[in-house]
């Protein structure tokens, strides 16, 4: 049904078919760390190696994965909505844009782009940051992983916020609902009137604020959403 505006908010369950770990499913550790050891910016300050370590091998992991139907689902969703779809990612890998959305907001950052602490601006960027390169920009040697760690401020938040207002449906995928302001975002498209729909293994820690619920793996709940909502089901 075109013509609706939609907001859609991913998390690591959609990219977790494709082998991208989440963070919260199996022992509350990431990839073996916990996420105060390696996703604050007081963690970089006291060990930058650990941190910078941490992502190198998470960005050159991405080489290994690739998008699964429920990435590709989402991207015929755009092709039939322009610009009246919005894709608000937590996920900081690429499959989104692999599977071939162009209208994604990556709200916690992206992997394959570096933060230079000098000069404050982002560069595109596929390979280590362990070993110190020079920021592009700037020349100077002070590059982090371009990712919002905890205590920081998500990008985009005006631009999501100003689309949430305006959604007529809002639908969450594969999210806890643990990690604000993301997990604020249903209350928000509910003030706006908005119809709520949440896709996701289990229910999220926000699942009773969803009009609707339906469980399942995002590979096959986003396919079979998608086509109903092409269809003119919703
Ligand atoms: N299909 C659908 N949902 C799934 C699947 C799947 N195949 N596998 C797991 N899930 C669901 C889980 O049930 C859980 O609710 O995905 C969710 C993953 O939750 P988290 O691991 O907490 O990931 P996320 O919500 O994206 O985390 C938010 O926390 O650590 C920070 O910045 C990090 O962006 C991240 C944020």
């Amino acid at each position: 049904m075109t013509g609706r505006k939609v907001v859609v908010l991913t998390g690591a369950g959609i990219s977790a078919e494709s082998g991208v770990p989440t963070f919260r499913d199996s022992d509350g550790l990431w990839e073996g760390h916990r996420a105060e050891d390696v996703a604050t910016p007081e963690a970089f300050e006291h060990q930058p190696s650990v941190v910078q370590g941490f992502y190198d091998a998470r960005r050159a992991a991405l080489a290994h994965v690739e998008p699964n139907p429920a990435h590709l689902a989402l991207a015929r969703l755009e092709e039939a909505l322009g610009d009246d779809l919005l894709v608000v990612t937590q996920n900081v890998d690429d499959l989104h844009e692999r599977a071939g959305s162009t209208r994604v907001v990556h709200m916690h950052g992206e992997l394959l782009s570096a933060l230079c602490v000098g000069c404050r601006r982002r560069s595109r960027w596929a390979g280590d940051l362990s070993d110190h390169p020079p920021c592009p920009r700037c020349g100077s040697a002070e590059l982090r992983p371009d990712i919002v760690w905890f205590g920081e401020v998500p990008y985009a938040m005006d631009r999501i916020i100003e689309a949430l207002h305006r959604c007529d449906l809002f639908v969450s995928i594969g999210t806890s609902g643990a990690v604000y302001p993301a997990a604020g975002f249903v209350q928000s498209a509910v003030t706006a009137g908005a119809h709520t729909l949440e896709l996701n293994l289990l229910p999220s820690e926000g699942s009773h604020l969803f009009e609707e619920s339906r469980l399942g793996p995002a590979g096959v709940l986003v396919p079979a959403w998608v086509s109903e909502w092409l269809d003119g089901a919703r």
